[in-house]
């Protein structure tokens, strides 16, 4: 890791940036440099460079004692290009009028090395940083730190870097994108380094710069400048409109099985039975040693997360729990080093999820989002995360991005499992049965027609009992959920053992129930709860697993979905519930995509 430190002030810079340079030689290096800038109007300012391969003691007595307030110094650790002077740090530009010292990467400097050739570009060295100074040369128009965030928007990787110009000498401007750099406040005079040894004997006052931070230090004075990331948005205005549908929500249910392939596109790696997740790459070996999960979310997003606890706890054995951010935030959850908390939430704005996110932060918990909006305030305050890829999600009822959240949850399940104890067989049965889940959601969005009739039929209840057990609990809650936001009829959703426990009491003819009953390790279990509701004269439409001709025996209505493994039940069954609210509330003359009193992003309390 190299080392920068720069000074600006009334001082004469090369002592103090000696001196700054010498604490930082703890952190190893090949080779170092100096570049100070002799600055007394109305004379031209001088530049002056020094740099050597080698200890600066070896050099010590070569220096000249350059004149000039202002000055940047740097000791490498060559990454790109061999140890030699020319490589050393600062670098400049053609003019030599431009010097800059670097620690980081840049990871797509050879293309821009190319084209800048192809522009004219002379170059010293083979390093990677170069690069900098010539894209700085490039933009520079006089105004040194708009040249600099012009060049850092074409650089990918990381830098904390410092730069001066005789073009524009009074200043240092400095910025960062993952190396650490703190700003030295002193009095009369400023300091930026890599690490606070270098400037700790001018003063105690730092600032720790952010990421996509630059700073302009001047004689008297700085400044802080928050550049934004550039976010380029996938979707096309085609997609962000209702494609023919009478609704964004049927429009975005029909979207249920594109929403899962585009979760899954890319990460599922079959034959080795586990799963890629680029936004997790500067985490995964935290994520290796951790040993509690606790998901948090709000509304729809929450019930994903309960499918998600299931998931994890089953398939990744990793304690999991879940709870609403509403609660959380206000909890006081005993946490340590090897806790991390997951934050699901389709627009990345909810306020009662992003203070919960803020809560565990302050408590230096890892932090990870399972998010649908690129570039929203949980993919930017969380430490890492997953985009569920759903694409716009418009109607305040949420449908695809829901489906987005289980598959991605599932993905992460394998992740985690195989980073444990989950088997390569266990891993290749998930993945590649998740490689078929949106033929199969094409399949349960066929019987929509069948599904709309069944709409007509109980359209005129006032209440409904919505029932589930294991992974379908939750969707009994998001189904219940649905039919409630958007028809605005009675609904609730309870785990299928839980009926005798009270909610047995409200049944009757009027009441109808959806029991969700796939023909998985609960199934009996569900069958005996249908009987306790049809024993009460409740009508029970099932959703039940294709091929099961039994259950048409007990029940008034059923939807068949096609099988699969039980934790990916869920994926199956909710798209019937989508449709089955969707269908109701239309035929109740409802606003599907406005339901009255609700918002697509609740961003207060
Ligand atoms: C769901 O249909 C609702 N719109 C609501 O419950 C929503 O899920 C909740 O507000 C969470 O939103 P988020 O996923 O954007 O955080």
């Amino acid at each position: 890791m190299c080392g920068i430190v720069g000074y600006i002030g009334k001082k004469p810079a090369f002592p103090i940036l000696l001196s700054g340079l010498k604490r930082l030689e703890y952190r190893g290096y090949d080779s170092f440099g100096f570049s100070v800038l002799d600055y007394n109007p109305p004379a031209a300012p001088k530049p002056f460079l020094f740099k050597k391969t080698g200890k600066i003691s070896q050099f010590e007595q070569e220096f000249p004692n350059p004149e000039g307030e202002i000055g940047i110094a740097h000791t490498r650790w060559a990454t790109t290009g061999a140890v030699t002077d020319a490589n050393a740090h600062p670098h400049f530009d053609c003019k030599k009028e431009i010097f800059l010292v670097h620690n980081g990467i840049i990871e797509n400097y050879q293309e821009i090395k190319n084209q800048l050739i192809k522009e004219g570009h002379k170059f010293n060295s083979e390093c990677d940083t170069e690069v900098l100074s010539h894209l700085i040369e490039k933009y520079f128009k006089g105004n040194l730190e708009e040249a600099v965030r012009k060049a850092l928007r074409e650089v990918k990787g990381a830098y904390g870097i410092a730069v001066i110009s005789e073009k524009d000498p009074e200043k240092i401007v400095v910025a960062r994108l993952s190396s650490p750099l703190l700003l030295g406040i002193g009095n009369d005079e400023f300091l930026v380094a890599s690490d606070p040894a270098a400037l700790i004997t001018r003063t105690r006052q730092v600032i720790n710069l952010d990421d996509n931070e630059i700073a302009v230090l001047k004689p008297d004075n700085f400044f802080i400048l928050k550049e934004k990331p550039l976010v380029q948005i996938e979707w096309t205005l085609e997609e962000a409109e209702k494609k023919g549908y009478p609704h964004f929500m049927l429009k975005e249910i029909m979207e249920e099985p594109e929403a899962i392939e585009n979760a899954i596109r890319g990460r599922l790696l079959i034959d080795e039975g586990l799963v890629r997740l680029g936004g997790l790459d500067s985490v995964q070996e935290k994520l290796g040693k951790i040993n509690r999960l606790i998901l948090v979310a709000c509304g729809t997003a929450g019930f994903a997360a309960r499918v998600g606890e299931y998931m994890l706890e089953e398939y990744a054995g990793i304690p999991t729990e879940v709870d609403i951010g509403s609660e959380f935030r206000y909890r006081k959850p005993v946490v340590d080093e090897k806790t991390a908390a997951i934050f699901v939430s389709q627009s990345g704005e909810t306020a009662d999820t992003l203070a919960a996110l803020r809560e565990m932060k302050k408590k230096g918990v890892l932090t990870l989002g399972i998010t649908n909006v690129v570039g929203s305030s949980q993919t930017r305050e969380t430490d890492a995360g997953v985009y569920i890829r759903s694409g716009p999600e418009i109607a305040v009822a949420s449908t695809k991005a829901f489906l987005g959240q289980l598959a991605t949850l599932a993905l992460l399940t394998v992740y985690l499992g195989r980073q444990r104890d989950m088997a390569l067989v266990m891993g290749k049965r998930i993945v590649s049965e998740l490689a078929k889940i949106p033929d199969l959601a094409k399949r349960v969005l066929s019987l929509a027609p069948e599904i709309q009739k069944l709409a007509k039929k109980y359209k005129d209840y006032k209440n409904f009992w919505f029932i589930g057990r294991k992974y379908n609990a939750p969707i009994a809650l998001e189904g219940a959920l649905k039919l409630k936001e958007i028809s605005y009829l009675h609904a609730e959703g309870v785990a299928g053992g839980e009926l005798k426990h009270g909610p047995l009491a409200l049944i009757d003819e009027n009441f109808p129930t959806v029991a969700i009953c796939p023909s998985d390790s609960v199934y009996e279990k569900m069958i005996s709860n249908i009987e306790e509701v049809k024993a009460r004269g409740g009508p029970v439409i099932a959703i039940a697993t294709e091929g099961n001709g039994e259950i048409k025996k007990i029940v008034d209505d059923v939807i068949y979905i096609p099988k699969t493994l039980e934790m990916l039940t869920p994926i199956l069954s909710v798209i019937s519930l989508h449709l089955f609210a969707y269908h109701i509330a239309v035929l109740l003359g409802k606003d599907v995509d406005r339901p009255r009193n609700l918002a697509k992003s609740i961003v207060v309390e």
